[in-house]
């Protein structure tokens, strides 16, 4: 995985608990870096002497130019707080360029009304997406269903309100707030399946619209991804991108690693034409991290199912998968894997990065 060193340009910290960070992109770099809206960037910096990436959406439109993610804390997180707290302007990251498969694509002659629903942090690609959206489709309308702990920690407002400016008759903001009370009950408390059916009532059904953004808590995406396919909904007009998940099953891999005791797996890791095999406990540990240890030099930020930056092709072998969250079922079927949860269960297996 190629990272880029990239200087920090400016910082912004007017919003309670979070940073908003323009990157310096050179002009040689701007075809490395070019992006779609609703994509993201992996950011990696030494702290406390250790290398540590993560992901960030990007909230800047690719019509704009700019390279701009935004952080929020997380209590007791790493690269969050660092980047909240520690990072300066003039600062150096290694950046890895834009992936991602949040988006969908645009075309002028396109008319469509789209529903967002974020939460939190999950705001930063949808501000990428609704600009990009109003730009570029001019007849489409977008309705955005935003919610926040606080108004202080409502992350990206002013660029959502400069929007509504410019976009008035087009763009429908709904705020929700969960620790403040707004005067209309309506914009009390998290988006539950009782706010979903009067915001439907209001939009004459969930038909009524085209496509679905969700981006947040993984327990509101899932609910309002329910909710929609209940509702007869196509997943494809469904389009949602996880943040973090929860960890893993702990039965799962106690059964797992119980079943297997004292087995090894040969496993056969190709990326960059090259390869190596390996003996590795059957049924514990992950392929990612079982190659990394060997010193490979693979692609990966968050280890936790849902980038989906680790992909790669099983050819042959069995592995059980944690969690598949950023695969299509497409890609299922093709045996392709996210290694970062994928636990050896045969005696061979052959994994090609070559192929992700
Ligand atoms: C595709 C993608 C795009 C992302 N875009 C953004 C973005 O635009 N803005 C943004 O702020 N974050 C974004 N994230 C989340 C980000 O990558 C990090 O996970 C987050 O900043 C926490 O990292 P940390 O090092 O501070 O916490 P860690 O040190 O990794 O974790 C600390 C603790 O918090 C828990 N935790 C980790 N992440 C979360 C979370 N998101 N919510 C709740 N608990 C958590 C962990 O289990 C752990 O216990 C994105 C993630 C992905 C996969
Ligand atoms: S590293 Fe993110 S899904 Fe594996």
């Amino acid at each position: 995985m190629e990272f880029y060193p990239i200087k920090v340009l400016h910082l912004d910290k007017s919003v309670e608990d979070s940073v908003a960070i323009t990157l310096d992109i050179p002009e040689s770099l701007k075809s490395t870096f070019s992006f779609k809206a609703g994509q993201f960037l992996t950011l990696q910096a030494q702290i406390n002497g250790e290398a540590i990436r993560r992901s960030y959406s990007l909230f800047s439109s690719p019509l704009d130019e700019k390279w701009q993610v935004g952080i929020k804390k997380i209590p007791g997180g790493i690269f969050s707080n660092f980047a909240c707290d520690n990072l300066k302007v003039g600062d150096t990251l290694d950046v890895a360029p834009p992936d991602g498969k949040f988006t969908i694509p645009m075309q002028a002659e396109t008319k469509r009304t789209i529903a967002a629903f974020a939460a939190g942090s999950g705001i930063t690609p949808m501000v990428s997406l609704i600009k990009t959206f109003l730009i570029t489709e001019p007849e489409t309308n977008i309705k955005l269903f935003y919610t926040n702990k606080r108004v202080k920690t409502t992350m990206l407002k002013e660029a959502l309100e400069a929007l509504k400016n410019q976009f008035m008759e087009r763009l429908e903001i709904n705020y929700f707030l969960t620790q403040e009370r707004r005067e209309i009950a309506f914009y009390n408390g998290r988006i539950d399946n009782k706010k979903l059916d009067q915001i439907f009532s209001m939009n004459g059904g969930p038909s009524q619209l085209d496509e679905y953004f969700i981006c947040g808590p993984e327990a509101m995406i899932f609910q309002i991804r329910d909710y929609l396919t209940d509702a007869g909904i196509d997943e494809k007009n469904i389009h949602f991108e996880l943040f973090f998940s929860g960890d893993a099953n702990k039965e799962v891999l106690q059964e797992l690693s119980t079943a297997n005791l004292g087995k090894q797996s040969k496993l056969t890791i190709v990326e960059g034409g090259k390869e190596f095999t390996i003996d590795v406990n059957t049924g514990s540990g992950n392929v990612l991290d079982y190659a990394l240890d060997k010193g490979a030099d693979l692609p990966y930020a968050c280890k936790g199912g849902v980038c989906c930056t680790c992909r790669a092709k099983l050819v042959n072998g069995e592995v059980k998968m944690l969690k598949t969250f950023g695969l299509e079922q497409e890609e299922i079927d093709n045996n392709y894997i996210l290694t970062c949860q994928a636990i050896p269960l045969s005696d061979e297996l052959r994994v090609d990065f070559d192929m992700g």
